[in-house]
């Protein structure tokens, strides 16, 4: 299974080597100097797996490399077992402080074989510049990973981009070496034909027709899990993933009664809430999936369910249900974080799923009992919004569905320069 296999891959990569890349990757900002404002990557969405990808180059000579993006994940790993010659991959000197910042238990110290990455000890020939929209990101650390990792990626993918709260994240890489904000923003497109956006660094997220979405945040701390969430105990440390408070689920404005101690993250780690871009629907832990799927099915009872569609049970006939700019005409889902006045409110476009034709489904899974994390916020969830990660500040910022602004994740101008 999709998910199961991206965890497994995530668990394994753990033990692998590190090293460094060279990457191309295009800035938000016409630039003449050496230093961009803020980076931005395209994502696009796999619709046979439903992940979300990235690319960038990597040189020598210039390979695009496409990467699923994992919003929690410690790392960029790519597989290194197939087509990757460069001349400037060099490897991370063993007890390194990147080395330790990976945790990484199997450091590299000499070559296995030629030419492999990590067995060349060229020099990156790139001279770091920016020039006009494209800019080069030297000696990014990055993971080597097998083929066999990649079971269960999208097609095309050769391995992942984390994001997580780590030190030798993406974000974390590109903050150090541009200097610029803690700060990172992902926008995810509905479409798998139309890219959506991450942009690295702080705003304005330009949008067309001309809306700076970083204007209109609402912002809810950012919480550390102390523990772990990695799949294994192998990972020491605070969990990378991005936890956010909920403290209540609203359906029509009327609270579900959950076992509210399952919001809260308790000493081992578990509970809470976090966001997460492997995860294409959002997974509430049993007891809170079945009160909340109860108060979904009261607030629309007007409305005939049909057979349920794997892997929802709440599903619906799309003609019985109106249609708004949201999505379909359904009860409002509100997160509810650090006060009654913060919500994170889910619209019908993202709380419904058309699984086929005439068929519309309550688009969160159940996450069974006693999970790791109770609230995982999945990808569906996230689409069509803006949601920035402000490590700096410790919080997170979201926009809720941006088609009230009359844009959408797939807006971003990428030609533009200004
Ligand atoms: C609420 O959840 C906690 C944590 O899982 C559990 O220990 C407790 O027994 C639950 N309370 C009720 C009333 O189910
Ligand atoms: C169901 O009830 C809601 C709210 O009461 C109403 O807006 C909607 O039109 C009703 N739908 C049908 C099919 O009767
Ligand atoms: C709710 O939280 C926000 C942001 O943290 C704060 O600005 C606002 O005053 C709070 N509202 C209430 C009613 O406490
Ligand atoms: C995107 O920006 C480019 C360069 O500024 C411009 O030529 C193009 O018309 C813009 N695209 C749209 C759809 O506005």
């Amino acid at each position: 299974m999709t998910m199961a296999s991206s965890q497994n891959s995530l668990l394994l990569i753990r033990s692998l080597l590190l090293f460094f890349v060279t990457i191309i990757i295009s800035s938000a900002t016409a630039q003449t100097s050496f230093r961009p404002k803020a980076l931005v990557l395209p994502v696009s969405k796999d619709s046979s797996t439903l992940q979300y990808t990235t690319q960038f180059k990597q040189r020598t000579p210039l390979v695009p490399v496409k990467l699923t993006l994992d919003l929690g994940g410690q790392f960029l790993w790519v597989d290194c077992d197939k087509g990757y010659i460069s001349s400037t991959y060099r490897p991370v000197p063993c007890r390194s402080a990147v080395c330790n910042q990976a945790r990484s238990k199997a450091c590299i110290t000499e070559c296995f074989s030629p030419p492999r990455p990590g067995c060349n000890n060229n020099t990156p020939r790139t001279d770091g510049k920016s020039s006009g929209r494209v800019v080069t990101v030297k000696k990014l650390p990055f993971t080597c990973g097998s083929t066999s990792l990649l079971e269960g990626l999208a097609n095309g993918v050769t391995g992942m981009a984390g994001l997580g709260r780590s030190k030798i994240s993406l974000p974390a890489q590109f903050s150090a070496a541009f200097k610029f904000p803690r700060k990172f923003a992902i926008c995810l497109s509905s479409s798998s034909s139309e890219n959506g956006v991450i942009f690295f660094g702080d705003g304005p997220y330009n949008f067309l027709p001309g809306t700076d979405v970083s204007k209109s945040l609402i912002y809810t701390p950012l919480i550390l899990n102390p523990v772990s969430t990695a799949s294994s105990s192998f990972h020491g440390g605070p969990s990378t993933d991005y936890f956010i408070g909920v403290k209540s689920i609203k359906v029509n404005d009327i609270a579900v009664k959950v076992n509210t101690s399952l919001l809260s993250i308790n000493e081992e780690g578990f509970g809470g809430t976090k966001i997460s871009t492997v995860n294409p629907y959002t997974v509430l832990e049993t007891s809170i999936y079945n009160a909340f799927t109860r108060a979904f099915i009261k607030a629309i009872a007007n409305i005939t369910r049909v057979s349920p569609v794997s892997p929802f049970t709440v599903c619906y006939n799309s003609k019985s249900i109106g249609f708004t700019r949201f999505g379909p005409a359904v009860p409002e889902i509100d997160l509810v974080l650090q006060n009654s006045s913060v919500v994170w409110r889910i619209f019908g476009k993202n709380s419904m799923v058309p699984v086929k034709s005439d068929v519309l489904c309550l688009g969160f899974v159940d996450g069974g009992v006693n999970p790791r994390t109770s609230i995982v916020i999945g990808g569906h969830q996230l689409e069509e919004n803006l949601v920035q990660i402000d490590l700096a500040a410790s919080k997170v910022g979201f926009s809720s569905i941006l088609y009230f602004r009359q844009t959408s994740c797939s807006n971003y101008n990428f030609t533009s320069n200004a």
